[in-house]
């Protein structure tokens, strides 16, 4: 008889029929007569209420199926008496597959603190909390892919060993084969990068943004999604050093388009989510109830569901970087000196800053455009008053910044001054200056954090926690 899987049992699964059922038990309970093990087998959020009459069973084989064990269990469907669920399977055969010692292992039948999960991520998709932010996180990475494919984009691998810095930032892993103890030297004492495995300086990739410029230009819309890679010494609940970056790049789009673009394909993402993934986000939403509970009502967030719809169903605010610094200037926190950073006219806006655009003053994400040059990549279109750029910054409700982008610099002079004046070397960059020198179009693009808009639609509050491995300062653990 083949394996059903519980989600499928919960669903279709008639009383009276036969079902092999093969999972990992969350909890056991029961009386002298009978026993009730809850079996998950990471299909749905759901468990499967295994019922055990004790005297059928070996007594020693129902004392090693604890919390953690991974059985298979064959037996009848019966309708439930309990609520909760409207069927149950009464087991005839039970098989141990994998004992999992109740004094040794660490994920016990209780509410486990997000931290401890954290020490023990090898063992935390066992958790309901973590399972269904994979199960959500594996629908986002559909969603996209299927998003971009019904518009026409291509889907473009760009490399993740790369000899350019995109953002300029210069916040790059060095990627070498030279030792690190004795590298070869040039005469006046550098490294000498020839003697490496390229030939030159190399770095994991911090953005495929340039690489995807030169797809954009040939073949018109294009996106990519992989892993990116920061030095950025950021330990908050916002960053991490590699993470997954979604970035379209469309030729013929001006900002406008680009922001539409941007605004329309969250909305889609969080309507597949709403369509796709409900008995994950109800748990996740009252997981987040309860975890507030103590606080002061003003101080709990919306109802995580209602939040998915309200931002599904508004407009997004659009307002330029220099009305967004009016408005900080005005604001009360601004003049109780209550934000920690700077606002002045030509400074980055912190996330401080933008909570308060988004949480406190609009109650809506927003769209900032046209920022200072001097705080933005080379590669943006440089507007007509020679201070600003094309820039854009989707804000959203408790993350701050969740996209980032612009409209490119499409003329090659403009283009080779500014590089100049940010000492960027051209002679570097010449495969993406033969974009502007032939047949160079309007175009922009932009790139999506998917951990910062998986925590978004999860509502967890500490990056680390939407990503199954976390790289951060001090911490590459397995
Ligand atoms: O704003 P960023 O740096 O933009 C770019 O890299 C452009 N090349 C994108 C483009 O136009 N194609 O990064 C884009 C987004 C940010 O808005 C943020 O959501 C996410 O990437 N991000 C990070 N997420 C997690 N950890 C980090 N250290 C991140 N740095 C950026
Ligand atoms: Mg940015």
């Amino acid at each position: 008889m083949t394996r059903l899987k519980i989600k499928d049992i919960l669903k279709d699964g008639k009383a009276g029929s036969e079902v092999v059922a093969k999972g990992w038990v969350r909890t056991k309970r029961g009386s002298k007569n009978v026993n009730f093990i809850a079996l998950n087998d990471g299909s749905t959020i759901n468990n499967l209420q295994i019922v055990v009459d004790v005297e059928s069973f070996d007594e020693t084989l129902l004392r090693d199926i604890n919390t953690g064990a991974a059985i298979s269990v064959k037996g009848e469907l019966v309708e439930s008496a309990g609520s909760g669920q409207k069927i149950e399977l009464n087991a005839k055969e039970l098989v141990l597959l994998g004992g999992a010692d109740p004094d040794k292992y660490p994920i016990q039948p209780k509410k486990h603190s997000l931290e401890f999960l954290r020490e023990n991520a090898h063992l935390r998709f066992r958790t309901n909390t973590f399972s269904a932010v994979f199960r959500i996180r594996h629908a986002m990475a559909f969603a996209i892919h299927k998003y971009f494919n019904e518009k026409g984009f291509n889907y473009l691998h760009t490399p993740i060993i790369t000899a350019s810095d995109a953002e300029g930032a210069g916040q790059m892993f060095r990627v070498s084969t030279l030792d690190p103890k004795n590298p070869p030297l040039t005469e006046d004492g550098q490294i000498d990068f020839s003697q490496d495995f390229f030939g030159k300086a190399t770095n994991l990739t911090v953005s495929g943004q340039l690489e995807g410029e030169l797809g954009a230009l040939a073949l018109g819309e294009i996106y990519t999604f992989g892993p990116t890679f920061r030095a950025e010494n950021s330990n908050t609940t916002r960053h991490l050093a590699e993470f997954w970056m979604i970035e379209p790049e469309m030729a013929f789009y001006d900002l406008k388009d680009n922001m539409d673009l941007a605004e329309d394909f969250l909305k889609s993402c969080i309507k597949y989510a709403l369509e796709n993934c409900m008995e994950d986000l109800k748990f996740l939403a009252e997981r987040l109830k309860q975890e507030e509970k103590g606080k002061p009502e003003d101080q709990r967030s919306m109802d995580l569901i209602e939040k998915l719809e309200f931002v599904l169903n508004n407009d997004f605010i659009r307002i330029t970087y220099t009305e967004a610094i009016d408005i900080l200037r005005n604001s009360k926190p601004f003049k109780k000196k209550k934000f920690q950073f700077p606002v002045d006219w030509g400074t980055d806006l912190q996330s401080e800053h933008e909570r308060y655009l988004v949480e406190k003053h609009f109650k809506c994400p927003v769209i900032l455009t046209d920022y200072p040059k001097d705080i933005k990549a080379f590669y943006m279109k440089q507007n007509n008053d020679g201070k600003t750029v094309g820039a854009m910054d989707v804000l959203f409700p408790g993350i701050g910044e969740i996209i980032g982008g612009s409209q490119r610099e499409e003329n090659l002079e403009k283009l080779e001054t500014r590089m100049k004046e940010m000492d960027i070397p051209a002679e570097e960059m010449d495969w993406y200056l033969d974009t502007r020198r032939f047949g160079s179009v309007e175009h922009s693009g932009f790139g999506l954090g998917f951990e910062r808009f998986i925590l978004f639609v999860t509502g967890m509050g500490n990056i680390r926690d939407v990503i199954a491995f976390p790289r951060t300062p001090k911490n590459a653990e397995f």
